[in-house]
């Protein structure tokens, strides 16, 4: 047959899901097994990591638990990685397991570039999808090129829990499955609408939000396929846990991702630890928020601000 009727080929295209208690449960599997591959492995962390008394980390624990030989590389105050020391960082390292973390749903800006150096440097590296889902699995922006991709579900959808794996079948490992939840739990959420109305919202509050003097939009614009988690804004001449907690007190679930960056990070140079851990807050723009709430939202923000 010069082309069949259907398609037929089992292998093509396919991503292997398997699914775990928490998106840290499938991260620490796979730190373990590409350990057990190269016992010199460094794992190669991006340097914005947080810690809450309530959470630990969910990037982190998995390092420490396993003891793991760690190396950060660098962010801006844009959270957008800085390339060169990336680089530097990986071709220093003994067997570098890096990890790319999507936060807030967004892709880093040179994302194409890096992963192709990646990949033409035979690094194994790996996608941090968990606040990134939707970018993923409906925009197609991010999450199919390392060797594997996480996600975390009680970020995305009502979920108390569950994280996911997917296995881009590139260079898998040999990683047990804890058969935490069925796929079809997921799906059974209608995520293509849910995609849509995150990205309306996040647009819609930007308009609202744009243009406050004293604070910088970490992302004003929204690039094709991307689908953010919250929208998080920099509150540069603010003090940011005041606004927070003023913020909560009037019924507003706003969230400091991350507020604290775990002990390894404290006294870090790069600025998404030294400048926008200190500075940012993010606004819900989920699936449950109308315009209406919205607005409301923004107005009682700015208010605050200037209070
Ligand atoms: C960027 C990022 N990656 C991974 C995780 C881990 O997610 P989970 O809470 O499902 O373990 C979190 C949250 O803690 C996170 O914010």
């Amino acid at each position: 047959m010069l082309i069949h009727n259907k398609a037929i080929n089992k292998v093509h295209h396919k991503r292997k899901f398997s699914s775990y208690h928490k998106a840290r449960n499938a991260w620490q599997a796979i730190i373990e097994a590409h350990r057990n591959k190269y016992p010199q492995a460094t794992v190669v962390l991006p340097a914005y990591i947080g810690w809450s008394q309530y959470d630990g980390s969910g990037i982190f624990d998995p390092v420490s638990n396993l003891t793991a030989k760690y190396v950060f590389y660098g962010l801006d105050k844009k959270l957008t990685i800085d390339f060169d020391n990336l680089k530097q960082v990986v071709t220093n390292c003994s067997n570098p397991i890096v990890l790319l973390a999507h936060y807030f749903g967004f892709p880093d800006p040179n994302y194409h570039e890096i992963t192709s150096w990646l990949d033409e440097n035979d690094i194994y590296y790996i996608e941090d999808s968990a606040h990134a889902m939707y970018s993923d699995v409906i925009g197609g922006s991010c999450g199919r090129k390392g060797a594997y991709n996480i996600y975390s579900l009680h970020k995305m959808l009502p979920f108390d829990d569950g994280g996911i794996l997917v296995d881009n079948q590139i260079n898998s490992l040999e990683i047990a499955d804890e058969h935490y939840l069925n796929i079809q739990d997921v799906l059974s959420y209608d995520l293509k609408t849910i995609y849509d109305i995150r990205i309306k919202n996040y647009l819609f509050l930007v308009g609202q939000l744009k243009d406050i003097k004293g604070t910088t939009l970490l992302y004003p614009e929204l690039n094709q396929g991307v689908c953010p988690q919250s929208l998080p804004i920099v509150l540069d001449d603010y003090n940011r846990d005041d606004i927070y907690f003023k913020m909560n007190k009037q019924g507003f679930g706003l969230v400091s991702l991350y507020h604290t960056m775990i002990d390894a990070l404290k006294d870090s140079t790069f600025e998404s630890a030294s400048y926008t851990s200190k500075k940012i807050i993010n606004l819900p723009i989920h699936q449950e928020c109308s315009f209406e709430i919205l607005t409301t939202m923004a107005d009682c923000f700015k208010n605050t601000l200037a209070s």
